[in-house]
């Protein structure tokens, strides 16, 4: 089976395909690098001793998405390709319309004219808002979003579902995530921000490696049991098993099926902190800091649905994932180097 993956090149999409390779699938990686470099696919190709096709691509470029269609035959989409950073998004809306929508349109026009209609997204907890209660659940109304990049996932998540009811071939998974962290076993692929790193763990581990000097906590007067924010942190190899699986789903069912993908378990800032220290055997310095504006309190899954109808659950702890996040840190200083 081929499955296109957008955004192959990435944090997740890299995982992602090569758990695909490993279960004997054939992921065909599409990615225009604007936040990932090739050497993340050879490394792919490294750790699983398989090929893997590459095509240096945008989302946008109706041409070549044909190309790649024609050229191959794809059974479905993993589609990761999109711009992700929260600030960055308020401060250049419309680059975010027109990449993460604009470029989920064209693609999925691509996609139908190709006659495969069988599409995997990578949504966010974001879609909940700050309205609903954890354990937040699928059947929840959506939230308010708080910024342009929230907001494209929800408007990808509303064209989705209404492709979906337009035409009874399309089967659509949407694959709400919560927090990404870790790394891969082997320390050859992981997570590469582009400067300071935004999230948590990615600034505790340049913190850790000492690029930078201390971790900000965005608050300690929250309404949670040590003040910090609490958020439900998943290892990413899991998160990539989940989207094989989720893969089964639209290959042998049309629909429309939404997801959680999280652990269901709740960490705060410094419980985190305290976790890393343990994986990196040093102290992490930090200093609290004011509350980061947009964020909440308290966001976790509540993943049984996903256990229920797909058969997945996260599986591994917090210590691991900090362990590993570690490991891949430690062992490329400088990500994926220039
Ligand atoms: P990432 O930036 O590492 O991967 C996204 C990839 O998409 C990059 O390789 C980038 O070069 C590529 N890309 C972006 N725009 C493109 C375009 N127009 N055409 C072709 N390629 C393009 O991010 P990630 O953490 O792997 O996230 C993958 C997806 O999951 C994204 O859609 C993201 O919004 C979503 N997501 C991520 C998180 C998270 O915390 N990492 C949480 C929820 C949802
Ligand atoms: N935090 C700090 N210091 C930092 C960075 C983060 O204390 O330097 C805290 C935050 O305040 C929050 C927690 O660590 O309490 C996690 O923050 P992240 O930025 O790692 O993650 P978020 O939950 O804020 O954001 C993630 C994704 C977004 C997505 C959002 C909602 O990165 O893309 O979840 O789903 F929109």
């Amino acid at each position: 089976m081929s499955i296109l993956v957008t955004g192959g090149a990435g944090f997740i999409g890299s995982h992602t395909c090569v758990e695909l390779l490993n279960a004997g699938y054939d992921p065909i990686i599409l990615d225009n690098l604007c936040n990932s470099k090739s050497e993340s696919v050879k490394r792919i190709k490294e750790i699983t001793g398989k090929d893997v096709k590459f095509y240096e691509c945008d989302i946008r470029d109706r041409a070549g998405l044909d190309k790649i269609f024609a050229e191959n035959k794809i059974d479905a989409v993993i589609h990761f390709a999109g711009l992700k950073a929260v600030g960055e998004s308020c401060a250049k809306p419309l680059e975010y319309y027109d990449n993460n929508i604009g470029g989920s349109v064209i693609l999925c026009e691509a996609m139908a004219a190709a006659g495969c209609k069988k599409i995997v997204f990578s949504s966010s907890a974001t879609v909940y808002g700050s309205e609903n209660i954890s354990p937040l659940k699928e059947d929840m109304p959506e939230g308010k979003t708080t910024n342009p990049y929230g907001t494209t996932k929800l408007y990808i998540e509303r064209i989705l579902k209404d492709v979906c009811a337009s035409d009874s071939e399309w089967s659509v998974c949407l694959l709400r995530y919560f927090n990404p962290i870790g790394a891969h076993k082997s320390g050859r692929i992981g997570e590469d921000p582009n400067g300071i790193p935004n999230n948590l763990v990615p600034y505790i581990t340049q913190v850790a490696i000492g690029k930078l000097s201390h971790l900000n906590v965005n608050g300690n007067d929250y309404p949670t049991p040590d003040g910090t924010g609490v958020r439900d942190y998943i290892h990413v190899v899991d998160l990539a098993l989940g989207h094989l699986k989720a893969v089964e789903k639209v290959l042998g069912e049309n629909g429309c099926f939404t997801y959680n993908l999280g652990t269901g378990n709740g960490y705060s800032v410094l419980e985190v902190v305290k976790a890393f220290e343990k994986a990196c055997d040093k102290p992490i310095k930090y200093v609290i800091a004011p509350r980061r504006p947009g964020d909440i309190a308290t966001c976790y899954s509540d993943p049984s649905k996903a256990k229920a109808e797909l058969g997945w659950e996260a599986v591994r702890g917090i210590d691991e994932m900090c362990e590993d996040s570690w490991r891949w840190q430690s062992q490329n200083p400088n990500g994926y180097g220039d």
